[in-house]
Parts: structure tokens; C-alpha cells; sequence
């Protein structure tokens, strides 16, 4: 069963990744996201899109956040959520590649994001069932 958050904590973590978003490099698409996670410990790291000329080089805001917070505490990271924000309010969950990244370190994870009715939630598993796992 997925860790429960509580309210402040959701609102936290949109904020968190709201102030992160303004830092995005995006100058090809135009479209800034940024990325909260909350880890077991109950810390938070962030992160923003950044983008390349070479397109496919770009890393999302969810990969962002997640590698800068291996970065920082090291590879013990256990997520237990995260959430995401643009800057033009339409509808964003996290892409595919990222799912996976999240599950890596989050099989539990919740993902705050908003869906085409607003601001939704979901289960990790929920976006990305079968994930994958070397044992
Ligand atoms: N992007 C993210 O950072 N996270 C998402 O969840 C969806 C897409 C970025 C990648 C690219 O810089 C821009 O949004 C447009 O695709």
C-alpha cells in the first residue's frame, strides 16, 4: 500500500516543483516543467526540463529531479512521491521513459499531476503496469 500523504505534503511538493519550474531551459518547445520527489526520509529534491539542440538529448524535469537527488544522498533513494507542474496548465503526467525511472526507485510511488480534468494522482503502477525489474 502506497505511503499516505498528507495534504501539506502534496502542497509542498507542488510548490517546491512550481519554483524549480521557473528555472527550466527550454528554449526549443517553450514548455516549462518542474519536478518535486519526496523521498522515505522525508526530504524533497527538485527538478526542470532541459532541453538540447540535439532534441533528443533533452532530459524531463522528473529524470532531472531524481538523478540530482541520487546525486546528492546517494543510491539508497526510496520515493514515495512525486509531482509534476507546467508552465501552461495543461494536462502533463510524466512520459514513459520517466515512469520506468520512477519505479526504478519509487514501485510505490505516488505521482501528483494534472490530468484533462484538473489535478489528479495515480499510482506508479497505475501509469506504468509491467515495469521493469532486474532481479
Ligand atoms: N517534459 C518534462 O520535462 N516532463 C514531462 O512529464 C513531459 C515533458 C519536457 C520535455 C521537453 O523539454 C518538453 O517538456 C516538451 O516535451
Amino acid at each position: 500500500m502506497a505511503q499516505a500523504i498528507t495534504t501539506q505534503q502534496r502542497e509542498q511538493l507542488l510548490q517546491a516543483a512550481r519554483e524549480v519550474m521557473l528555472r527550466a531551459y527550454a528554449p526549443y518547445s517553450k514548455f516549462r516543467v518542474g519536478s518535486a520527489i519526496l523521498t522515505s526520509t522525508g526530504e524533497i529534491f527538485v527538478g526542470c526540463n532541459v532541453e538540447n539542440a540535439s532534441y533528443g538529448m533533452t532530459n524531463c524535469a522528473e529524470r532531472t529531479a531524481i538523478f540530482s537527488a541520487v546525486a546528492k544522498s546517494g543510491p539508497k533513494l526510496e520515493i514515495v512521491a512525486v509531482a509534476v507542474v507546467n508552465d501552461q496548465g495543461v494536462p502533463c503526467s510524466p512520459c514513459g521513459a520517466c515512469r520506468q525511472v520512477i519505479y526504478e526507485f519509487g514501485p510505490d510511488a505516488t505521482i501528483f499531476f494534472q490530468d484533462k480534468n484538473g489535478q489528479a494522482e495515480a499510482h506508479i503502477t497505475t501509469l506504468l503496469p509491467e515495469g521493469f525489474r532486474l532481479e
